[in-house]
């Protein structure tokens, strides 16, 4: 026995581990808008319960499947071998307990894919409070919360208990019928005893024969519910792990063409892009920057600034038209090679539960402390940095909580400026700063788009007046394009943006 625990374990715990690394890997490179259709709570509620369901049926599947259906076989076989006529009753009485095994299966299966379901309705509900505990504390919806958490919890209680309640159901259904073949079987056998056909002694066998049989036929039945707990969940990975992102590029794919000293320029011909089919976000946008040269998107919130961002870095790819970066078409060019050439500064700042250096470092896994502390006087965060506890061995916390949002986004720019790729794209990156250290921040970005090919998005035009270039779109169009003196003369929309803005 502990040697077939230990080997079946041992094969089953790899079986569950290689299919939580291929969700993990899946789900890595699955495209956002696959991802954002689940809650980041549903994914891991798939790769932790759905597998906990595999694993059970799988280990069901070796200990009952192999060894008690040769249990069952080799002592049916001794029955029909010691008497024919007795065993054809238990073998007809024993598939009648077959069917209703079956059906309770079967509801098994369904009723497993409920519970996983609000499984994940409970983990994602979950992360959501804890994400959002700041909200509920403010608006006094601690009782809101309670009650949410309570509801989910009370669906998960009665969808566990119907599953409990369906096992529990095979096992009477077994018993009685295992009893009805046991008293079958005594009751003719006392007939042809008492007519001399039979004698004692081998009813006596094959009444033990008969009792020996019940415990494995009796694991088989309740195998069958697990196997189909096992098979819904089955299905559910097979779904997700069939999904192929579309946002790919081939292996064979040439590397984006970089000259030294000379910053790409990038095209956009006719880009068209929607979200979702029936909201165009970007309508027909064509315009180009200039190598090294520093163009500006301005226009309401909703007006696509940081659509186009996510398609330079290939985030999402257009419906129609084409994004050049050097004349090549950025779906062409391996996305290693696209990504590896682009410093982003998005809105929102992603910082992870690790020191100042590893969160500064993931601008470029190989640089060495040094730069890493250069990169953080550049963004004007090496004093706070040294001043806190563990100096750059600091953790900062779940999603950077022990900073302030300004910090953040300083974090976000060191990573940036350490990456020191061609083409740099911000977008509102100095939003969460105060007006002294955005000017600050401002000239730092200033030195590091010399000799870049700069997009900015920018909260405060004034910030943006030197650009080459102003883009102002409205509605997913561009309405009109120019030098900030061209655009005061001849945009009342950007004058007036412009005025609200400063
Ligand atoms: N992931 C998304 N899924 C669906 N719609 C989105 C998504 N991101 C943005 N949108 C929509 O696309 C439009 C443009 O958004 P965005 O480019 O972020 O505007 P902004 O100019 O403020 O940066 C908005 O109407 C927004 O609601
Ligand atoms: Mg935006």
């Amino acid at each position: 026995m502990f040697f077939q625990i230990r080997q079946v374990s041992k094969i089953s715990l790899s079986i569950s581990v290689d299919i939580q690394k291929r969700l993990t890997k899946q789900l890595i490179t699955a495209d956002l808008d696959e991802l954002n259709k689940l809650s980041s709570g549903n994914h891991v509620s798939r790769i932790m319960n759905d597998v906990i369901l595999i694993r059970d049926g799988f280990e069901r599947a070796i200990n009952n499947l192999v060894r008690d259906t040769f249990t069952v076989l080799a002592l049916l076989f001794y029955l029909i071998w010691l008497d024919w006529l007795l065993s054809i009753l238990v073998i007809i009485i024993y598939p009648l307990a077959l069917r209703p095994v079956v059906r309770i299966g079967k509801k098994q299966n369904i009723i497993a894919t409920s519970l996983q379901e609000q499984m994940e309705i409970v983990t994602s509900s979950l992360t959501e409070m804890i994400q959002g505990i700041r909200m509920v504390k403010s608006y006094n919806l601690e009782d809101m919360e309670i009650n949410r958490s309570e509801s989910v919890l009370n669906s998960l209680f009665s969808k566990m208990f119907s599953l409990v309640i369906g096992r529990a159901k095979i096992l009477p259904i077994l018993e009685i019928l295992g009893g009805v073949a046991a008293a079958s079987v005594i009751g003719f056998a006392s007939y042809r005893v008492s007519t001399g056909e039979l004698s004692p002694g081998s009813v006596v066998g094959y009444v033990t024969a008969l009792l020996m049989i019940a415990q494995p036929a009796r694991a088989l039945g309740t195998f069958n519910t697990v196997f189909q707990e096992a098979l819904s969940a089955l299905a559910r990975i097979y779904t997700q792990l069939k999904i192929i992102p579309k946002v790919i590029s081939l292996s064979s794919a040439p590397n984006l063409k970089i000259v030294k000293n000379k910053p790409p320029k990038i095209n956009f011909k006719a880009v068209s892009f929607a979200y979702n089919k029936k909201n165009i976000v970007l309508d027909h946008i064509n315009f180009d920057v200039n190598s090294g040269t520093k163009v500006a998107l301005v226009g309401q919130s909703g007006s696509g600034k940081s659509t186009i961002i996510n398609l330079i870095s290939r985030f999402y790819d257009p419906l129609n038209g084409q994004i050049l970066i050097n004349e090549q078409n950025i779906k062409d060019i391996s996305l290693n090679s696209l990504r590896n050439n682009i410093s982003l500064v998005s809105q929102e700042t992603i910082i992870y539960n690790k020191s100042f250096m590893d969160n500064i470092r993931f601008g470029n896994l190989d640089a060495s402390d040094h730069k890493i502390k250069k990169a953080a006087m550049n963004a004007d965060i090496h004093d706070l940095i040294v001043n806190s506890l563990d100096g750059y061995n600091t953790i900062v916390g779940e999603s950077g909580n022990t900073l302030s949002g300004g910090q953040k986004q300083r974090l976000s720019i060191a990573r940036a400026i350490l990456k020191d790729a061609p083409i740099l794209l911000l977008d509102e990156a100095t939003s969460s700063l105060d007006p002294e250290t955005e000017n600050e921040i401002n000239k730092t970005l200033e030195k590091l788009t010399k000799n870049k090919t700069t997009i900015t998005i920018a909260h405060k035009l004034s910030t943006i007046i030197n650009s080459d270039q102003i883009i102002l779109l409205s509605k997913g169009k561009i309405v009109n394009a120019g030098s900030h003196k061209e655009l005061m003369k001849s945009s009342d929309h950007y004058k007036k943006l412009f005025q609200a803005g400063t």
